[in-house]
């Protein structure tokens, strides 16, 4: 595979969604977004997401994104307001692989927003991109991340966990991962069913 720039502008479209370049406009709606304690929990979001971080963030944003080194995307139903965001990052292009993230505004969440958006993109880099395996990493204690990620298709690996020291304590995070066109086996079909079902119980 090429190392070509990721493709810029972009605009991507799922079930319920539409996913497209953040706004300078947009700073307003970003701060509201981002300025929470679950993100501060989970993301390596500033805390607190001030007007200051908001710009140095659509700024960071623009330029990874003209460069072409990641995809990162408003969340939004319409092309309209961003409700949440999805990134794709650290494409390496001789295993052809990349890391994902996502994040949705408080008042978004549990509409389907980020299955959607992670679903749309994970299939874009697959099918588009020609990457073939995609990684999050998520702290188990994330649940609502981690029913994403089983939702979109994405299954835990056995890699030893990350752990990070945060403000919050340390973080072990989990390496998920979905391989283009491999199935799950039967064990992983029934753990996924009993996680849907009991939650973090095993
Ligand atoms: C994790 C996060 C992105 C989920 O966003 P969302 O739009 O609410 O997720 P969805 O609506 O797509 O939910 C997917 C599944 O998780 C379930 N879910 C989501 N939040 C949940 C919660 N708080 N408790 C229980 N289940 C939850 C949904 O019911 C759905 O389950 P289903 O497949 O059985 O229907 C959101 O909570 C968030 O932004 N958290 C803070 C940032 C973060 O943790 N990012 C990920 C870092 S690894």
């Amino acid at each position: 595979m090429t190392a070509d720039p990721l493709p810029y502008p972009l605009r991507l479209t799922g079930t319920g969604i539409v996913l497209r370049e953040w706004q300078p406009e947009d700073l307003t709606d970003l701060i509201a977004l981002l300025d929470e304690p679950e993100i501060a929990r989970w993301t390596p979001m500033p805390s607190p997401f001030d007007e200051e971080s908001g710009k140095a963030y659509l700024k960071r944003a623009h330029q990874g994104r003209t460069s072409g080194s990641r995809i990162q995307l408003a969340i939004t139903t319409d092309g309209g307001r961003p409700l949440g965001e999805v990134l794709l990052f650290s494409v390496n292009h001789d295993l052809r692989e990349a890391e994902l993230g996502y994040l949705v505004g408080h008042p978004h969440r549990r509409r389907g927003l980020a299955s959607a958006a992670l679903s749309t993109l994970s299939g874009y880099a697959c099918g588009t991109l020609r990457l073939r395996r995609l990684l999050l990493r998520i702290d188990p204690a994330n649940v609502p991340s981690t029913l994403v990620a089983r939702r979109c298709g994405y299954w835990l690996t056995g890699e030893p966990p990350i752990v990070q020291e945060g403000p919050y304590g340390p973080t072990r995070l989990e390496t998920w991962e979905y391989v283009d066109g491999r199935s799950a086996t039967r064990p992983e079909r029934q753990r996924n069913v009993a996680y849907r079902r009991y939650g973090g119980r095993r």
